[in-house]
């Protein structure tokens, strides 16, 4: 079986962050995600019975605190993934790595292990590294400067390429790594698996450009985003490559548009946990590039709501409407947040998803959702009647 992410007849849909306490929404509201091993599970399948594409967890080893400890609880993405894809079907699941620590011959080989258990549904989010407390904890030295992330990531890539390809052992000299009489086995299923990066800086988007098959980059001004998407394609291209780009999204999806639009000013302004906005766009200013900084401080708002996703926020219609507005920006696919993936995803199954499929932006998935057919209709009180 094709891994998913490589189908590229349809806008991809995947979930973002649901290994991470409070999902991506920096919110103090008691009904905000639980990253327990059941809810990531539970929410799998559903997405698995659905039609979602892929999982997409971050990697996170301290949180950025405010009352809440905003990802300070997280499930560790490779062991996660392997249990997600050891329980599901259809669905791509995928490990984010740092780059700096994790060494690449384990890692090569760890991906091959759960792609086997995947049955070849496995991806890789390369991570080379921007969070200096994270890195602090972990005792590991992050480089200031973009050419040394990036020369190291590139190093640590071409390595764990090459053991996914390359037959022979082989001796390894580098500026980074020596190895000796080195080799992997057994190989990915999928060969090559799908790889991610999500670079804001250019050096950054040299290697996404260079290494991933997915790219990912904020959506704020679409009109802007339409240019970036064009002109990545475009480096892409002029490297004998096709790279899909994709981005993140916030859902706050309800019958009426002033019910999702209240549940946004509850959640995302009432009770926000601002202290941890803050830190996590402090931050992101001091050493990432992944929000073009002219712009991060008109999306606190955003961030609070869903750590700078692009918002989703109306009913099923107007929610289709933005995924169209993003599929017409030439964005190749969205990851979603709720602020309850499980208890929410399912009225957005029953309700955005067809409408989706009716523009074609979506293909239907063949088998019906058995798991909880019918728990969109109680939860805001309407639903299709299936
Ligand atoms: C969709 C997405 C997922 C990401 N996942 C992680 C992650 O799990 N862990 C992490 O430390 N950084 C993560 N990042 C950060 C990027 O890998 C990258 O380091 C950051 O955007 C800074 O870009 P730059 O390195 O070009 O400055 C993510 C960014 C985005 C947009």
């Amino acid at each position: 079986m094709q891994n998913v992410m490589f189908d590229n007849e349809q806008f991809k849909l995947g979930f973002f962050s649901a290994n991470c306490s409070s999902g991506m929404a920096v919110t103090k509201v008691p009904e905000r995600w639980v990253n327990s091993w059941e809810n990531n599970l539970k929410l799998a399948k559903l997405g698995d019975e659905a039609g979602i594409d892929f999982m997409l967890p971050i990697a996170r080893w301290i949180g950025y605190g405010g009352e809440t400890d905003f990802h300070g609880s997280v499930l560790e993405t490779m062991t996660w993934a392997s249990g997600l894809l050891a329980h599901t079907h259809r669905i791509s699941v995928i490990a984010t790595i740092h780059t700096a620590a994790n060494h690449p011959v384990i890692v090569a080989k760890q991906i091959a292990t759960i792609d086997h258990i995947g049955k070849g549904r496995a991806g890789l989010n390369i991570v080379a590294g921007w969070n200096k407390p994270e890195y602090e904890a972990l005792g590991i030295e992050l480089p200031d400067d973009h050419e040394t992330r990036y020369g190291f990531a590139q190093e640590w890539f071409d390595i764990v390429k090459k053991l996914w390809t390359d037959k022979a052992p082989f001796d390894w000299n580098g500026r980074y790594f020596s190895l000796k009489g080195v080799y992997s086995e057994p190989k990915p299923v999928s060969k090559v698996p799908p790889i991610i990066n999500a670079a804001g800086s250019s050096i950054g988007r040299d290697f996404a450009t260079q290494n991933a098959n997915f790219l990912f980059t904020p959506a704020i001004d679409l009109a802007r985003s339409k240019e970036e998407i064009t002109e990545l394609k475009e480096i892409a291209r002029n490297k004998g490559r096709n790279v899909d780009v994709l981005t993140f999204s916030t859902v706050v999806c309800r019958p009426t548009q002033k019910e999702a639009d209240a549940y946004l000013e509850h959640y995302a302004q009432k009770h926000a946990d601002w202290e941890a906005v803050d830190n996590l766009m402090r931050l992101q200013f001091a050493h990432a590039q992944s929000f073009p900084h002219d712009l991060l401080s008109l999306i606190r708002d955003r961030m609070a709501a869903g750590h700078g996703g692009f918002p989703l926020v109306g009913t099923p219609k107007k929610v289709a409407d933005g995924i169209q507005k993003l599929h017409d920006a030439g964005f190749g696919g969205t990851t979603l947040a709720f602020v309850d993936y499980v208890k929410e995803f399912p009225y957005f199954r029953d309700n955005v998803l067809p409408i989706l499929e009716k523009r074609g932006i979506r293909k239907k998935v063949k088998f019906q959702p058995a798991s909880d057919r019918h728990a969109s209709r109680g939860l805001f009180g309407m639903g299709r009647r299936n």
